[in-house]
């Protein structure tokens, strides 16, 4: 057992070089979103180029060469388009037009062919579910009577009761509170209710009616025609509805929630999918899919709809070896009949931070149970979130990188309540602390804030405030420094780029303790994860490839994961054991 980790691989490499190990941004890989690292870009936090605190396009397209030396295959941007952000963009008032706080469609195409021509591909988020209150349709909804073929775009109803004050039904939307609004007719009096799963700003569409389809269908050509490779479908599974709007039952049985996972959505991706197999070159479909049944989630990557969806079961389990593993078998074994490859997930702008989710007693996450004021051992988050990159991006499939997670950031739970925009917070009356405390603007450089989101002689402070320990945290800092969270993942990322076992869609599970997850990939790639608070022996016969912490001894101490290369042959790999320092 060698005591170093080996070279380091995370130089930064000329583009041709890159291109040419690439298994994820060749241009003849059909097959590169299978395996990708794909990098989420929260535009408004990302980095800010015309320095009035809001990040912008202009800030990325300067940023690009960090992505590359990083070692991502694809940008996953969430929404830029024309937007009052009243859920960060999420509620989109043209989908042909950039917000101009982001910058212009002009930038948006020179991106996208900057990137590519540095080896990386671009990915846009559609939202389908709903629009923003200010979209021309909901518009002219408001302007229209009921009954119109207006208002027949989205879901009004009359209300309930006597003088129609009660909701047309109960649901409750998801961001809490009641999933509809009243709206008032010209002469001031109550007048129909419509449908909001999200925020009264957000209503939904009404997904039987073909405008709303032929024009989303023509947004995903809109988007591909300027050279994007996929596109990531926001609430993927919410647009249809039963129009008899009925209660949601206690226990609806698969597909019969009145709006969640109804079978009609099928029909719509597979036309999708044909939008998309109708370019030359691959352009994918990625779902944005919360389902705790794993059968119905992956009904969606059957050959002829999506490609991918987003597993939040995974990022969803607290630090624990069952539960962790118990979500890798049952992944990978519902994908495998699909044949789609599964997607690890640790972060993205609507979690709790992996640093900080990782530090609480209670390390699993859910919307439900979200709230202020946990106690929090940032440095051992810090320390499982190394271990969990190692153990992710060792599983067959892709990964998915939230900015800033390959800094370490954690959850900023103190941010000034005049600052705070996320509708989660502001609908339960700061009961759910909400989710602007992962979209904190990225730290760059410099000692203080706004280190080096915003340029030099900036007019705007950064739009949520950045918290003064991020000075240790800046891409500057933790350039300089070979043990840092950054290294980490760029080293990570350069050998699994290039790594040939790390190219099968298949694990070997490898005898260890109850607390401890050890697995092989190809012929001599093995990877473990110590989960338990004693050191494990690392078995003889095996070489360090990379560590999460510093391994010495042979000794892979507790909350860390190695990356280790077998000299053995894989039919011995049975014998090799991963047992715990006095443990079996
Ligand atoms: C999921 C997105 O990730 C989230 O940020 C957004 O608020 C909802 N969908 C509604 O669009």
């Amino acid at each position: 057992m060698t005591d170093r980790i080996l070279a380091d691989t995370s130089a930064p490499r000329s583009t041709a070089s890159r291109q040419a190990a690439s298994h994820g941004g060749s241009d003849t890989d059909e097959q590169w979103w299978r395996r990708a690292v794909i990098y989420q870009i929260y535009v408004r936090s990302f980095a800010d180029g015309n320095g009035d605190g809001i990040g912008d396009l202009a800030g990325v397209r300067a940023r690009l060469q960090y992505l590359v030396d990083l070692g991502v295959d694809a940008i996953w941007f969430t929404p830029w388009y024309q937007s009052p952000l009243a859920d960060g963009g999420y509620d989109v008032a043209d989908y042909r037009a950039i917000d101009p706080s982001f910058g212009s469609l002009d930038e948006a195409e020179q991106l996208i062919s900057e990137a590519r021509n540095l080896g990386i591909r671009t990915i846009v988020d559609i939202v389908p579910n709903h629009v923003s209150d200010q979209h021309p349709w909901f518009r002219a909804a408001l302007a229209s009577a009921p009954g119109s073929p207006e208002r027949a775009r989205f879901w009004f109803r009359p209300g309930l009761g006597e003088d129609g004050n009660e909701m047309p039904n109960g649901w409750v939307s998801n961001f809490s509170g009641p999933a509809w609004t009243r709206t008032q007719n010209p002469d001031g009096t109550p007048g129909e209710w419509y449908l909001h799963l999200f925020s009264a700003q957000q209503p939904d569409l009404n997904w039987s009616h073909p405008d709303v389809r032929a024009e989303h269908e023509a947004v995903l050509k809109f988007w591909f025609d300027r050279g994007v490779a996929g596109v990531r479908i926001d609430s993927a599974a919410l647009l249809v509805k039963d129009p008899a709007l009925p209660e949601v039952p206690a226990e609806p049985r698969p597909g019969e929630h009145p709006n969640t996972d109804r079978d009609e959505l099928h029909e719509i991706y597979r036309r999708w999918r044909a939008v998309a197999d109708s370019y030359p070159d691959r352009r994918i479909l990625v779902g944005e899919i919360w389902l705790p049944d794993i059968e119905r989630f992956t009904k969606y990557l059957r050959p002829d709809e999506l490609h991918t969806a987003f597993n939040f079961d995974f990022l969803a389990r607290p630090w624990d070896a069952a539960s962790l593993r118990t979500s890798i078998d049952s992944t990978l074994a519902a994908h495998a009949p699909v044949g789609a490859p599964a997607t690890w997930v640790l972060s993205n702008h609507d979690v709790t931070r992996p640093v900080t989710r990782y530090g609480q007693e209670d390390s699993s996450f859910a919307f439900a149970t979200k709230r202020a004021g946990t106690p929090t051992n940032v440095e051992l988050g810090r320390r499982r979130a190394r271990a969990a990159a190692l153990l992710c991006a060792a599983l067959p499939g892709s990964l998915y990188i939230y900015q800033g997670e390959e800094l370490g950031l954690d959850e900023v739970q103190d941010l000034p309540a005049h600052q705070l925009q996320d509708p989660m917070y502001l609908r339960s009356g700061g009961a759910d602390p909400g989710r602007d405390g992962c979209r904190v603007p990225l730290p760059w450089a410099g000692r203080c804030s706004p280190f080096g989101f915003s340029p030099a002689g900036a007019t705007g402070e950064p739009w949520l405030r950045q918290p003064d320990r991020w000075a240790e945290l800046t891409v500057e800092a933790q350039q300089r420094d070979s043990g840092s969270m950054l290294s980490l993942y760029r080293r990570m990322l350069g050998i699994r780029r290039s790594h040939a076992d790390l190219r099968d869609d298949h694990l070997r599970w490898l005898p260890s303790a109850d607390d401890v997850l050890a697995f092989a990939r190809g012929e001599r790639f093995l990877c473990v994860t110590n989960l338990s608070n004693t050191s494990i022996e690392l078995p003889a016969g095996c070489s360090l490839i990379l560590a999460s912490v510093e391994v010495t001894g042979g000794l892979l101490p507790p909350d860390a994961t190695a990356w280790l290369h077998s000299e053995s042959n894989p039919t011995q790999h049975r014998t090799l054991q991963f047992r715990t320092q006095g443990g079996e």
